[in-house]
């Protein structure tokens, strides 16, 4: 989110977290994970994990399952002293009254003043799931479902055209649920460090996640709230409040959170494991099952076919375009001598259309309009030694230059791209339609 986390510093920290909750649940089923983070440098893959048999059961393992990001009201329970000690080993509590004032003045005035700066409003907007069947389609970002929201949105208080724009009810509304949520915050957590490199984040992300599974342990709700950490110019007043307040010089405040007593939230929704795995591979995307698919796959297919004619028509002579080409091209290619009713058949073409380029290629000499000898009135084209030429050495001009392009281009991904294509081709030719009535 290049607005809100410029230099992917919380990204990082979520791989931090994502890191983590690997290597927990495999020491429960008995595999230590050695991860060996940026192996390749800050550019190449984020860690290697090497997983082999041993090590020690986590006991975090067991909270797994229940741990939660709870983005709710908190009950107006305080958090004890015994209990906010035993958070202590992984950051910084603050459960004492003026501290927690001023936190929640913080971190509510940072929350607002991002949704409020349309580039950084706009960016998570793009990532809010508005309900059920978007949520299913994209289990990542900002799940807004339940029956609350849901009905909020059968009732058009939140759409996403809502969200983007501060003076609609629905926005309005959203900033009085977020702004109570904030007050009703019993105590707050903070993590700093004193480097800020791609290790750190990572290791922040690591201790995030033990926190939060110690919070789970403890019956206790966590809520992470970024924003007074962010590093964009307008936030930098909320950002010093914060370093300020939490941080020693030179330090970076890296997480904020709201701790207390929550209510019982579902699970964030996830991609399935398979899923994952195919994005991963890169090859393939999650199943986008939407007919708007066809649209843009239609779309891709006409726009290289647009750009691959105007590849051809840059080496032709003047005046001879694809079309021309393709009826020359055909005629050499042993279809010789065909009359024109025949040629607009094969192309599908109006006879009118096909007398056309034909007068045109008659008269640069790259084809004779012969008389049919077997009926003597419609006539036959024939291609010439120049109309032959022409072909051959645009050809080769188009052979050169696609062999600089296969230089560049995946030709591995563009070989196993054509027979999708090609069965795309057959599917619809056995499919065609005749033009539909107006409606
Ligand atoms: C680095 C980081 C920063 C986050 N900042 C916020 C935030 O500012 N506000 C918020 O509601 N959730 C925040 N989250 C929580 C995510 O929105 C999301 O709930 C979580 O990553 C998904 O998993 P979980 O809900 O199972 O914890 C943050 C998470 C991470 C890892």
């Amino acid at each position: 989110m290049p607005h809100t986390d410029p230099f992917d510093r919380q990204i990082t920290i979520g791989l931090g977290c994502f890191l983590e909750q690997t290597r927990i649940p495999a020491s429960a089923d008995g595999y230590d994970v050695t991860l060996d983070l940026y192996p390749e440098g800050p550019d190449g893959p984020v860690a290697r994990a090497t997983f082999a048999k041993g090590g020690n059961p986590d006991p975090l393992a067991a909270h797994i399952m229940n741990r939660r990001s709870v983005k709710e009201a908190f009950a107006n329970t305080p958090v004890s002293g015994e209990k906010a000690e035993k958070l202590r080993q992984y950051c910084e509590v603050h459960i004492d009254q003026p501290t927690v004032n001023l936190l929640i003045d913080i971190t509510w005035q940072a929350q607002r003043l991002e949704m409020n700066i349309p580039r950084t409003m706009q960016e998570s907007v793009e990532w809010m799931r508005f309900g059920k069947a978007e949520i299913n389609a994209s289990p990542d970002g900002i799940a807004l479902g339940g029956p609350l929201l849901e009905s909020m949105m059968l009732a058009g208080i939140l759409s996403r055209e809502a969200q983007s724009d501060p003076k609609s009810q629905g926005f309005k509304e959203g900033v009085k649920v977020w702004e109570q949520m904030f007050a009703a915050t019993p105590a707050f957590v903070s993590m700093t460090t004193d480097g800020n490199t791609r290790k750190d984040q990572i290791e922040v992300g690591a201790r995030w996640v033990r926190l939060n599974l110690t919070t789970t342990a403890l019956g206790l709700s966590l809520h992470p709230i970024s924003q007074a950490a962010q590093e964009y110019e307008e936030m930098k007043p909320h950002f010093n409040a914060a370093h300020d307040l939490l941080a020693q010089d030179g330090q970076t405040v890296q997480m904020l959170g709201r701790l207390g007593y929550g209510p019982n939230t579902p699970r964030a929704p996830r991609w399935h494991w398979r899923q994952s795995c195919a994005m991963a591979d890169q090859t393939k995307g999650p199943p986008d099952t939407s007919p708007f698919l066809l649209f843009e796959v239609f779309t891709e297919i006409g726009i290289l076919e647009q750009l691959s004619r105007a590849l051809l028509e840059a080496r032709l002579p003047d005046g001879i375009i694809a079309s021309h080409f393709g009826v020359l091209n055909h005629l050499m290619r042993g279809r010789d001598g065909q009359t024109p009713l025949k040629l607009a058949r094969a192309f599908q073409t109006p006879k009118t259309s096909m007398t056309h380029t034909l007068k045109v290629l008659e008269q640069r000499g790259l084809i004779e309009l012969r008389s049919n000898p077997d009926d003597g009135r419609s006539k036959q084209a024939w291609i010439t030694d120049a109309g032959r030429a022409m072909i051959a050495a645009t050809i080769q001009d188009l052979a050169d230059h696609y062999g600089k392009l296969a230089q560049d281009l995946d030709m591995q991904a563009l070989g196993d791209i054509k027979p999708v294509l090609a069965n795309l081709r057959a599917y619809l030719d056995d499919r065609r339609e005749q033009k539909t009535e107006n409606r």
